[in-house]
């Protein structure tokens, strides 16, 4: 597990590039924390970096939404959704396996079957509204990209 700080909005684009140039078909991106924390803020910046021109809208009432740039694109948020049934519903392993960048808000609540080869990310509010905090686990070459980048990338140290 890897903690990180977020001093502001464009450490979060730079968080979101990261992530972005990390992924391949196939990579599940996991995200959590509460309301507002700032995960759609962040699932639009990997978009953004993947060359997504449609506008990254929330998916809380559709579930679902697909988009396509240098990947498919599929977003979803789970904050609705009452029981697995109601996943397996909206055909959410066509999403866990996919061919292209899966990112998953409130991922929590289907992690029963998601696989191990996953990044999961838990953004937390800061003593500073720009402020977040990220709790960083996972597995695999994605987890193992992001580790690396961050590495690499001085501003996150904070
Ligand atoms: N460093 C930051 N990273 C992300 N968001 C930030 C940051 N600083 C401020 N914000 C603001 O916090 C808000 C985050 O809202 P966002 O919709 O992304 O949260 P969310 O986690 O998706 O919430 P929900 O659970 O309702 O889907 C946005 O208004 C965003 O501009
Ligand atoms: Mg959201």
């Amino acid at each position: 597990m890897i903690t990180f700080y977020l001093k502001n909005l464009e450490e979060t684009e730079k968080l979101g590039e990261l992530i972005s140039s990390c992924s391949a078909a196939g990579t599940v991106i996991c995200l959590d924390g509460d309301l507002g924390a700032g995960k759609t803020t962040l699932t639009k910046f990997i978009g953004k970096h993947l060359n997504i021109e449609e506008t990254i809208t929330s998916p809380t009432f559709s579930i679902v939404k697909e988009y396509e740039g240098d990947l498919k694109f599929y977003h979803m948020d789970a904050y609705r959704l009452l029981s697995l049934d109601e996943a397996y519903e909206v055909d959410v392993e066509r999403y866990i396996y996919s061919d292209g960048v899966f990112v998953l808000e409130w991922a929590e609540k289907l992690k029963e079957i998601l696989p191990e080869n996953i990044v999961s990310l838990t953004l937390k509010s800061g003593s500073d509204i720009n402020q977040r905090e990220v709790i960083m686990s996972g597995k695999g070459k994605i987890f193992d990209c992001l580790v690396r980048g961050l590495k690499d990338n001085d501003c996150f140290r904070n």
